[in-house]
């Protein structure tokens, strides 16, 4: 069976790589030249732990690129939609690039006679696929949805930093849709997958992506909630997270207390469901709050700091710029509200990351750049780690004032330490 993947971000570069392994015959679709290139050479466009092996592995015999969608679509079977549907400014979804796709593709199959299963992996609010993405198809394809072409919507959960690890072992697989030709045709693609899987309509499978979202960014504010408590009671929020986490019900995952959580996915996602939510009349206000408390934990470094005297002036060292650790990725990142910040009180700064300097420098070009965490700390009065990069606890910190944002040290903590919330 051949497959084609269009949008070679995070996602689509996972589902490529990962069913170009599996032993399909995968084209790979983006339009930016740059990174057609690179996957041609065998060089990952991102980090992404493992891929790079794997890109060595698979191309060119299992896996091309290139920025022809439609000779891709012509020669597939089965097509995966991957593009991106960043926030509009007002927190609502943006699916410009998903309907451009859904034109092309629809010209394209217009011109054959052959059936193509069209399985969206682009996170989408509920209710895209039945007023967007069919009407687009059939427009352009002048074809019916379930005659000429079928619809799965097939909600992707990859962790960045741990993606081709989820890739192949995912705990569930959902695929939504209302036609049974597509759904035994995707089957096929995942038959050697042993987890559950469950068939949904589009608009459930839709919404299981954003109340995955949501639930896990809800466990990260609430044990964020309890750390700030904790802080001002003198308890260590971690001993309280380990209590709570022995309860089955509860479960230890996503109860890590710290700066907050970024990244592409759970800002982006709270936002558009609460967007959608309210266009129905209904105020989220759980999810508004997770987006508030959220929005202010970068701000408790900066209260921990305060007892150190005035900023202007004072040497202050930054380790982590990353969203989180594996991954070069610093959208929505809280360690770059914490600098920015520290900028506007005039900190004198200088940072480390080992994924994600030369993006960072693009926004803040006049910062200090240091080689590795120890120059941050040879020029620094005090230490702020802002990414769990496990390497952070083996440093010297020499006596050094260290504050913590995110509980990277295990028993052996620096001598003169805070936690943000412990
Ligand atoms: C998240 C979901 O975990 C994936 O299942 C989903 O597919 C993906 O979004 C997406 O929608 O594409 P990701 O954004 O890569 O994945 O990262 P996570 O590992 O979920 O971490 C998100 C943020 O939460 C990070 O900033 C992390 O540091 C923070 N976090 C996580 C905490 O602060 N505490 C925790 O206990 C766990």
């Amino acid at each position: 069976m051949k497959v084609c993947v269009i949008g070679l971000g995070y996602v689509g570069m996972c589902q490529a790589a990962g069913l170009a392994k599996l032993g399909f015959a995968v084209s790979g679709v983006d339009l930016d030249e740059d990174k057609v290139g690179l996957i041609n050479n065998k060089t990952p466009p991102i980090y992404e732990d493992g891929l790079k092996e794997l890109l060595e592995e698979v191309v060119p015999d299992h896996l091309t690129a290139t920025t022809n969608l439609a000779a891709a679509v012509k020669k597939s079977d089965v097509l995966f939609v991957c593009v991106g549907t960043p926030s509009k400014k007002e927190g609502s979804m943006s699916i410009e690039q998903l309907r451009k796709v859904c034109e092309d593709v629809g010209k394209t199959i217009q011109k054959t006679d052959r059936w193509f299963t069209i399985v969206v992996k682009s996170t989408i609010v509920p209710g895209t696929i039945e007023e967007v993405v069919i009407p687009v198809l059939e427009k352009y394809s002048k074809k019916k949805f379930g005659e000429g072409f079928g619809v799965i919507m097939n909600p992707e959960f990859l962790r960045e930093g741990l993606a081709l690890k989820d890739f192949f072992s995912p705990d569930r697989i959902i695929l939504g849709s209302s036609d049974k030709k597509s759904i035994n045709s995707i089957k096929e693609v995942y038959r050697s997958f042993k987890c559950p899987i469950l068939t949904a309509s589009f608009k459930e499978a839709e919404m299981i992506k954003y109340a995955s979202n949501a639930f896990l960014a809800t466990k990260i504010s609430f044990i964020n909630e309890m750390g700030n408590i904790c802080k001002k009671l003198g308890i260590d929020t971690n001993t309280v997270s380990k209590g709570i986490s022995m309860d089955h019900r509860i479960s230890p995952h996503f109860l890590r207390s710290g700066i907050g959580f970024g990244g592409s996915c759970f800002p982006k996602d709270v936002n558009a469901i609460i967007y959608k939510a309210t266009e129905q009349g209904y105020n989220a206000r759980l999810l508004r709050s997770v987006l508030d408390v959220n929005r202010e934990q970068p701000l408790k470094m900066m209260e921990l700091l305060d007892k150190y005297g005035p900023l202007k002036g004072k040497k202050v060292g930054v380790l982590g710029l990353t969203f989180k650790e594996w991954t070069d990725d610093i959208r929505e990142s809280p360690a770059l509200n914490t600098i920015k910040e520290l900028l506007m009180e005039e900190a004198t700064l200088c940072i480390y990351d080992p994924k994600a300097m030369r993006q960072v420098k693009k926004i803040f070009p006049h910062l200090k750049y240091m080689k590795n965490a120890d120059a941050v700390v040879k020029e620094s009065e005090i230490i702020l780690i802002l990414t769990e990069w496990p390497q952070f606890k083996d440093v010297d910190y020499k006596n050094k004032i260290v504050i913590d944002g995110k509980n990277v040290f295990d028993r052996k903590r620096p001598k003169r330490y805070e936690g943000i919330c412990w």
